[in-house]
């Protein structure tokens, strides 16, 4: 009993001292991150509460952990994981961090989608979130993924097999070309994305975001930084079955950009924008027009 008491008063301690420092580091939500941390060096994935047995080395391991997080390393690096629908995704450095917010494209892709989901393409898929959860959540689905970035390509790759073996398959390619794989997939039923979209005078502010996701994550190229968003959309119209839905993240300023932009390529019969959680417009819903001709691939070099 009195050795449980003592556990009880080291993870008090280390709890009110860690949150103390990581608020002191700027974090917004210090105790949260504090409880991850502290259940991280004790090796366990239990609240703390239940835990009455700290492991050999708790102390030095919670030190080098706070260290990295007062350096603003993301949590989920220093993790190696990251939560995403019902999933935990590996993560790795060098790679987008999925964020909660992209979660919401399943539910808009399940909302406007008819006739099956059984292809669905995922584009610009950094760790393979997106297209990880569709294999999860969509039983018998198959979901082909493209990322330029090599490291998260393979990562894509990874997260997709522990999702649904056998059912995903990763190409490492540049969206602003051709890309022949890509094009003989068609016709598929959805097309996800969260592409870069940040135009270059808009730089994140926060050193999780600017000094650990990668700048190829993050800028979408051209002033208004919707150069691959651009070619996303021109993708989906070449490659959706008609009736088949484009979901496409993009910035809360950017809804009447993503609308104009699908109507300028064509080939869309419902342009619509759908808000975030907390009622900021956040997605571009397209869906592929029944009869419309397919544009050619010259559109997507603009
Ligand atoms: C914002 S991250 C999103 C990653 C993932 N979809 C998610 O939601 O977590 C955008 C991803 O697009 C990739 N990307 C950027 N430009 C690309 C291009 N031209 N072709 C293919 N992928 C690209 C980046 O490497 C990055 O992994």
């Amino acid at each position: 009993m009195r050795h449980e008491l003592a556990v009880r008063e080291r993870l008090r301690n280390a709890l009110s001292e860690t949150t103390r420092r990581l608020g002191e580091a700027g974090l917004a939500s210090p105790s949260v991150d504090a409880r991850a941390l502290i259940a991280h060096a004790a090796g366990t994935e239990k609240p703390l509460v239940m835990l009455d047995e700290l492991p050999p080395g708790f102390d030095a391991r919670l030190e080098r952990l706070t260290a990295r997080r007062e350096q603003r390393e993301p949590l989920q690096l220093i993790l190696g994981r990251a939560p995403f629908r019902r999933l935990m995704l590996a993560v790795r450095p060098g790679v987008f961090i999925p964020r909660p917010e992209t979660e919401l494209a399943l539910d808009l892709m399940r909302e406007h989608s008819s006739g099956g989901l059984a292809q669905v393409v995922d584009l610009c898929a950094g760790s393979g979130a997106l297209g990880a959860a569709v294999l999860d959540e969509v039983p018998a689905s198959r979901v082909l993924s493209v990322e330029i970035d090599p490291i998260a390509a393979d990562l894509s790759a990874e997260n997709l097999e522990l999702a649904g073996p056998g059912r995903g398959r990763v190409l490492q390619a540049d969206l602003m070309a051709e890309i022949p794989e890509l094009a003989a997939a068609a016709p598929v039923d959805a097309v996800l994305s969260n592409p870069p979209y940040i135009p270059p005078d808009a730089v994140p502010r926060d050193p999780e975001v600017i000094e650990h996701d990668p700048h190829r994550a993050l800028f979408g190229g051209g002033e208004d930084g919707f150069e691959v968003p651009r070619a996303v959309i021109a993708w989906a119209a070449r490659l959706l079955r008609p009736g088949g839905v484009l979901i496409m993240e993009h910035a809360d300023v950017q809804g009447a950009a993503a609308r104009d932009a699908a109507a300028e390529h064509g080939g869309f019969d419902l342009l619509t924008t759908a808000p975030d959680l907390t009622g900021r417009d956040r997605f571009l819903v397209a869906r592929r027009a029944p009869e419309a001709p397919t544009p050619g691939s010259e559109r997507l070099s603009r």
